[in-house]
């Protein structure tokens, strides 16, 4: 194998390129009500700073790691998903949260997830509004602005918050999502939905969720948030536990030890599976 930047290298370099795009991001939330919105689906839309978001984090990329393979959500369509799995590779969400961001509502974050040979050895997800950055490196650590960050201890439902998120792109996914919120309402403190995936990995890393869930998931929204969740003491799963990669769409299940296996049999029993 060729040269390989450490950890620590790897991780200084995406932090550098989410700062500069969450600058970019930051410059134009004044005027986000006003920006051209573009629709890739009936509920997606794609604004111009996700693009110059992008356009910055990867002319970073370009310069300084240039044999790494790129996955960013804006420019997929052109990367062989086979190469992302092997070598180094970027796996960059520019901007996630659009709908809160295009809406002004203070939840949205760039996620750059670092893989070599399709397991995380590095991420960032930075909270542009609440100027909060999650960093982690796989076997160091996990922090918030540079202070170490736990998963809750908490064991009980009942004390419970759990985040999620709703399938907003295929309404004929909604009826078995409604079966496994309901089941879960019915248990915890509390669910919230805040809308940005990689936050609500971040929130779990940080203690301020127990366990989160979404039934699917581009390697964008996860990659970065689930070395953040492992490296904090959690565990980061599909919802039927298999192991999470982060080159692929799939269902995420996090949690920390206790209520990550609460909540997996929670939606077992309402008989979703792996998509
Ligand atoms: C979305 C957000 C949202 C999640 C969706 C994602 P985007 O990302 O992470 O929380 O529920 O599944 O697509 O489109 O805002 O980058
Ligand atoms: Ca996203
Ligand atoms: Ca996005």
């Amino acid at each position: 194998m060729g040269y390989q930047p450490e950890r620590r290298d790897l991780l200084e370099i995406v932090v550098r390129a989410a700062r500069e795009a969450a600058g970019v991001i930051r410059a134009a939330a004044p005027r986000a009500r006003n920006l051209d919105w573009r629709s890739k689906g009936p509920t997606d839309f794609v604004s111009e700073v996700d693009i110059a978001a992008e356009e910055c984090i990867l002319s970073i990329a370009a310069r300084e790691l240039p044999g790494a393979s790129i996955l960013a959500e804006e420019s997929a369509a052109t990367t062989p998903p086979e190469r992302v799995a092997r070598g180094l590779a970027l796996v960059i969400d520019p901007l996630d949260g659009t709908t809160n961001f295009l809406h002004g509502y203070p939840a949205y974050a760039v996620s750059i997830g670092v893989l070599l040979d399709g397991e995380p050895v590095a991420a960032v997800v930075y909270n542009v509004a609440g100027d909060e950055i999650f960093t982690a490196t796989a076997g160091g650590g996990a922090f918030m602005n540079g202070v170490p960050i736990r998963v809750s201890t908490i064991v009980d439902p009942q004390r419970a918050l759990i985040g999620t998120g709703y399938p907003f792109k295929d309404p004929t996914d909604i009826p078995p999502y409604l079966a496994q919120l309901s089941r879960v309402m019915a248990q915890v403190s509390g669910v919230r939905w805040p809308g940005a995936a990689s936050l609500d990995l971040a929130s779990v890393a940080s203690g301020r969720f127990d366990a989160f869930w979404e039934n699917l998931l581009s390697p964008w929204d996860f990659a970065a948030g689930m070395l953040l969740v492992r490296e904090s003491g959690g565990l980061a799963t599909t919802i039927t536990g298999s192991p999470l990669r982060g080159v692929a769409r799939s269902s995420v299940l996090v949690g920390n030890p206790a209520m990550h296996a609460w909540l997996r049999q929670a939606l077992q029993q309402s008989q979703l599976t792996d998509p």
